[in-house]
């Protein structure tokens, strides 16, 4: 036995080495793979978030894994398997190659698809979210491959590219391929450490429900004057409905919101006020004087355990110079609830139309349309294996003991790897809270880089022993 655990002990630092040697190398693969802008919303970049598949593809393949890419109605999906390990556990990674749009390009202090380098960080779309974080986990495998005398258990890759736009396709393929994605655990990194030095596993991830509402009046623009206060403005219509979705308390006012909401848990509300977190601190860095959220709650709880209703765009009338008086015939908006266990997106669906048909003013006619949505996960830590798993592997890696946190963001096929193939997924974020995901100078640590590789590598490990 002894000279069993040794042998792991030698082949763990083989990898390990492998890993530090390669670091300047793993470093320029992941700033190609960066440079392909692989915007999967735009059209215009299909042949690029392609060659970002292809790109994911190559490199997986090179380390010894047997790829292929599946194409799908949308964006095509990267498969990928390591050579079987009769006897041992199968873990499923998850991540995907597509980013969001860059735009507004101005605030950007480098161009968002030309990796830069500063202060420690790299710049650019897609540093955090997901490319370098999904990367860490293809660079393991390499080193595993190459240093480790081959990886140490069953592992599936399933990366995609259509994350980002919220596509059906994945749904429909992790649906239809359950006995080839079976897995015994499943590990994504596509989240956030708690702080800087502070790593996490985050045990839950907040659903989504999103909507676009048009709201029609008059079959043509109006003059104001004219017409004003004779026929219902679609605006003032929206305006009205917009603020009847939450009461003055922060709370979302739609009758039976709140029914199937999952409270929080004594323990999850007396961990979460142990931890190292400063309203202050946080209001100041984003230059607000006061925070706003749902009463008899800390901020915490709201980011992570209490849903909440967003508008993200708002359109309709006149937006050039100067003032014009009209009546629009047309306006609009999109928006979204942010959900918690155990609410169901069709119900609130649901309840969302119920809402607006009582509350929309005479005279206007609205259309809901369903974007995206998924619901929330919640995952029982207590004596889960992988999970004890992953805490040794980011420990070591990370030079600190990981805490278990709740995230306010969504990642789909959480609950799908749940609901299909019955496996709660390890969510390893490197990421920071201040990468700017989705915005201008999104960036991502490179020493969070290094150390993901290095915790993945410590994870294939770790959880080739259970
Ligand atoms: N990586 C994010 C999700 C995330 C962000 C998890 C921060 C934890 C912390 C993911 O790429 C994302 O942006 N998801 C979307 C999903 C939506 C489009 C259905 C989100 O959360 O807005
Ligand atoms: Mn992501
Ligand atoms: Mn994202």
């Amino acid at each position: 036995m002894a000279g069993e655990s040794g042998g792991r002990r030698m082949t763990i630092e083989r990898v390990e080495a492998y890993i530090e040697s390669h670091r300047g190398e793993f470093l320029e693969r992941l700033k190609e793979l960066i440079r392909i802008p692989s915007v999967s919303a735009q059209p215009a970049h299909n042949a690029d978030t392609r060659r970002a598949a292809e790109f994911v593809a190559a490199d997986l393949r090179r380390s010894g894994l047997t790829v292929e890419v599946i194409e799908t109605p949308g964006h095509p999906l990267v498969y990928a398997e390591g050579p079987a390990r009769p006897g041992k556990p199968t873990l499923l990674v998850y991540g995907h190659y597509d980013v969001q749009p860059a735009e507004p390009l101005e605030p950007w202090l480098s161009p968002p698809f030309e990796p830069t380098e500063r202060d420690g960080n790299l710049y650019a779309r897609g540093a955090t979210d997901d490319k370098g974080q999904m990367y860490t986990h293809c660079k393991a495998a390499e080193a595993w491959t190459a240093a480790g005398g081959g990886l140490p258990l069953n592992v599936k890759f399933l990366i995609e590219g259509e994350e980002e736009v919220g596509g059906a396709n994945l749904e429909a393929f992790v649906a239809a391929n359950r006995p080839k994605l079976a897995c015994d655990f499943a590990v994504i990194s596509d989240s956030s450490q708690f702080a800087p030095g502070i790593p996490a596993i985050t045990y839950g991830l907040k659903g989504i429900a999103y909507f676009e509402m048009t709201v029609r009046g008059a079959n043509r623009d109006l003059h104001s004057g004219t017409f004003g206060g004779a026929v219902a403005n679609p605006l003032n219509a929206l305006a009205t409905i917009l603020a009847s979705l939450k009461g003055p308390d922060g709370k979302v006012a739609i009758e039976g919101f709140y029914d199937d909401v999952k409270p929080l848990a004594d323990w999850e509300r007396a961990e979460f006020a142990a931890l190292p977190f400063s309203d202050d601190e946080f209001r100041r860095d984003l230059g607000v004087d006061t925070l706003a959220g749902e009463a008899g709650y800390t901020t915490l709880e709201r980011k992570w355990a209490r849903p909440t209703c967003d508008v993200h765009g708002l359109y309709g009338g006149y937006q050039g110079p100067g003032g014009k008086t009209v009546l629009p015939c047309f306006g609009g908006a999109k928006l979204s609830f942010r959900l918690v266990p155990d609410q169901d997106p069709a119900v609130i669906a649901r309840l969302l139309r119920a809402h607006v048909a009582r509350v929309a003013p005479p005279g206007v006619a609205v259309e809901i349309n369903e974007y995206n949505s998924a619901p929330a996960v919640l995952v029982d830590a207590q004596g889960n294996k992988g999970i004890e798993a992953a805490r040794r592997a980011v420990e070591t890696a990370f030079g600190a003991r990981p805490i278990l946190i709740r995230e306010g963001g969504t990642i789909p096929v959480v609950g799908l790897i749940k609901k299909e193939l019955g496996v709660d997924t390890l969510l390893l974020g490197w990421g920071q809270n201040d990468d700017n995901l989705h915005g201008p100078n999104e960036k991502f640590s490179l020493d969070a880089f290094y150390r993901g590789i290095r915790a993945s590598a410590r994870l294939f490990d770790e959880l080739s022993r259970i």
